[in-house]
């Protein structure tokens, strides 16, 4: 049996959804609000939830939850490797973070929750996803409105680029993968994907120059890119409310770009899907030409 946590967030519903697909799987979900008939309760906040919710488990596919400060996501995934442990789960597939994030703040609980399940005794396989194409169509989307008015678009990327990759591309590895597993697991045998780490690195990179493109066909007026400082953003994400711990992160992320860092140069991506990867370039500008539209200012019929 394939236990799948996290399944109302966006990339455990996929995955979910993708292994429900696949005859003669048996598949359950887990989530916080599980109450048993339809999904388990698995709340890594509680362990008691973990270990009932793990019982009779073959293949764990443990999503990563990762919206809190390190201490307590820490405290979360040391609760989940241990209640799988206690439970017998034989393999655990967990989704982390790609190596070009090494040197981003979230590294820090991927990284130590890769050693931890690394030193359990089931069988593991890391799935390092790459940032999701999300994350730079949102960025141009907030600064639709701004580079309506101005001809500008400000974000913290300095010159770098971020490679980016469809949620539904790793929402598809990771079926692969787990059912692969259990096939494997059923055949009575260990899974092909044993202790094997795999970069999901997204195969196209963007730049704050190439939102700024988007931008303008969106909103057919001339908009150029410009950078900001790392100080104005903390202090303008502070201003916004957002948690500290996120913008912690957030910054981060943004030194990481400035330093030219999240731009990968390999993947595993190509060789675990069937076909070539989503195109990301594509989505990215659907969802800003619908901000662009929202501004009132973008033109009946872009010129694309
Ligand atoms: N690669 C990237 O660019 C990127 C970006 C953002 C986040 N991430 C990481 O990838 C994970 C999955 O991404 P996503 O897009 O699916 O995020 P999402 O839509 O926000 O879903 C995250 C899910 O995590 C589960 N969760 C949260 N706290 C939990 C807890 N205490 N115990 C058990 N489950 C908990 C929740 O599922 P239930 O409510 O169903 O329990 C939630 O829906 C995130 O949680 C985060 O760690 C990666």
């Amino acid at each position: 049996m394939i236990l799948v946590t996290g399944v109302t967030g966006a990339l455990g519903g996929l995955v979910l959804g993708g292994l429900s697909a696949v005859d003669g799987l048996e598949v359950v979900a887990g989530t916080r609000s599980g109450d048993g008939t339809t999904a388990r309760r698995i709340d890594f906040d509680d362990p008691a939830t973990l270990a009932e919710g793990f019982k009779g488990v073959d293949v764990l596919v443990f999503i990563s939850a990762g919206y809190a400060e390190d201490d307590v996501v820490l405290a979360r995934h040391g609760a989940v490797t241990d209640a799988a442990t206690a439970a017998g789960v034989r393999h655990v597939i967990y989704t982390s973070l790609a190596g070009s994030g090494d040197l981003m703040s979230i590294a820090l609980p991927h990284r130590w929750t890769e050693a931890r399940l690394a030193a359990a005794p089931f069988d593991v396989t890391i799935l390092r996803n790459g940032l999701y194409s999300e994350i730079p169509a949102g960025f141009a989307m907030v600064g639709a409105e701004s580079a309506a008015a101005t001809g500008v678009f400000a974000a913290p990327l300095g010159d770098g680029r971020m490679s980016v990759v469809a949620k539904e591309d790793l929402a598809d590895v990771a079926v692969r993968v787990a059912a692969e597993t259990q096939r494997d697991l059923e055949a009575d045998g260990r899974s092909r994907h044993a202790h094997k780490t795999y970069e999901l690195e997204g195969v196209t990179a963007i730049s704050g120059h190439d939102l700024a493109e988007v931008l303008t066909r969106a909103l057919g007026r001339t908009v150029e890119y410009q950078t900001v400082s790392l100080y104005d953003t903390r202090e303008a994400l502070a201003g916004i409310g957002m948690e500290s711990y996120q913008v912690t992160h957030a910054i981060s992320m943004f030194s990481n770009a400035n330093a030219g860092l999240l731009e990968a140069h390999d993947t595993d991506l190509t060789t675990l899907l069937p076909t070539e990867p989503r195109p990301v370039h594509d989505p990215i500008v659907k969802a800003v030409e619908a901000a662009a539209m929202a501004t009132g200012r973008a033109p009946a019929t872009k010129g694309r």
